[in-house]
């Protein structure tokens, strides 16, 4: 089986983490010999548009819709504003693919030690709608320079939009073993959008009698996850409060460094597309020392959306494998590079 894969590192530590993605994918086909890569590189970056004006080309969506999946690096760079590198080349792609629903794992790894005490029992998949609230790029300036200028930022939520992350969020919930799905909402405060964000969510629970439901203010969740985590199973939030709690959430399991997430296309109608959490990281880009297990988790994300569970799984098992053996990244206290922690999973990979 081959699949074809559009390959978009982006910026800063993006292109180190998914050259090392690239690699240990390449070793999994090998080892495999049923399964086929066809990766195709786009340099939709920062540098780019500084030098040509645009992050995407022109019919470049055209050209990415032809494929199987993305695989994204991260985009963000010190001379470009970030709101601009977001929409012209993130946001535009998940936009523009109807990409609505994006899913967080967060799992504490083997190996890996968390700041926060009973961590192991974090065992998380959050859903955040991404494609609508308050990232819809509705609003405006008005007076700008002058004393009375006001800026608005106006979120729209949706019924259609929002009915289908909810509907998305249950299925998920049905999958997994304790059946839990915590509402997340702000609807004390925010009374139009975020009071219709709730209603839609027990209307969808009708039709799933089996999951267990459980709702938290945005705030109180925060509190809830360092406190309570072993409560929490998937969390469906919004745009902005989902990105927010998925930093958290990595955090807690150790570091933005090893997680991962999908923004997937749930119908198919448009590629899906892969990339680890963290951004382009310029503290430490062009080190060789990112950490490129969120890229390598990633990767099992997209293997499971391409139907290739054998190869997922052997990918899961291996990154495990190092992690378990505590050869660790700095973000995570070790001294491994970015290729000896590459080297040491495709290794696993080839002993399996
Ligand atoms: P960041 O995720 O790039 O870095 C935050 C901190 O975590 C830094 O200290 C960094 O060194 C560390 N870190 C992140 N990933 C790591 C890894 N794989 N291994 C080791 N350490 C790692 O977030 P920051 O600094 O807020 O943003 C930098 C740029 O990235 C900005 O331009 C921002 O807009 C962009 N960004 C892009 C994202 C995307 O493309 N999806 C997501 C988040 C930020
Ligand atoms: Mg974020």
């Amino acid at each position: 089986r081959k699949h074809r894969i559009a390959v978009i590192p982006g910026d800063g530590i993006g292109l180190e983490v998914i050259e090392a993605g690239k690699k240990v994918l390449e070793e999994l086909a090998e080892k495999s010999g049923e399964i086929q890569f066809d990766f195709k590189d786009f340099d939709w970056s920062s540098k780019r548009y500084l030098e040509q004006g645009h992050y995407i080309p022109e019919g470049g969506l055209d050209e990415l819709k032809t494929f199987d999946a993305i695989y994204f690096g991260a985009v963000g760079s010190q001379e470009v504003p970030d709101h601009v590198s977001l929409w012209d080349l993130r946001l535009a792609i998940c936009q523009g693919f109807d990409q609505y629903a994006n899913v967080r794992p967060a799992r504490v790894l083997p190996g890996v030690t968390s700041r926060l005490q009973g961590a192991d029992k974090i065992d998380w998949v959050i859903v955040r709608e991404n494609s609508e609230g308050e990232y819809s790029g509705n609003g405006g300036r008005v007076h700008q320079g002058l004393p009375d200028e006001i800026g608005t930022e106006v979120s729209i939520f949706s019924r259609k939009g929002v009915e289908r992350i909810h509907r998305f969020a249950f299925e998920l919930a049905m999958t997994r073993p304790r059946k839990k799905l915590l509402l997340v909402t702000k609807s004390n405060a925010q009374r139009h959008g975020m009071v219709l964000w709730d209603q839609i969510f027990f209307e969808v629970a009708r039709d799933f009698p089996e999951v267990e439901i459980q709702r938290e203010l945005v705030d109180a969740v925060t509190t809830r996850m360092v406190l309570k985590p072993e409560t929490m199973d998937v969390i469906v939030a919004t745009n902005l409060h989902a990105d927010i709690i998925s930093d958290l959430a990595a955090a807690l399991s150790g570091s933005l460094g090893i997680a991962p997430t999908a923004n997937l296309n749930p119908e198919r109608t448009f590629p899906s597309m892969f990339e680890p959490i963290h951004g382009s990281a310029f503290d430490i880009a062009g080190q060789g020392i990112a950490n490129p297990i969120g890229a390598f988790w990633t990767a099992v994300m997209m293997l499971e959306h391409l139907g290739e569970e054998t190869s997922a799984r052997r990918l899961m098992d291996a990154i495990e494998a190092v992690t378990r053996s505590e050869l660790h990244a700095r973000d995570l206290g070790g001294a491994a590079t970015t290729a000896e922690i590459t080297d040491a999973v495709c290794q696993h990979i080839d002993e399996q």
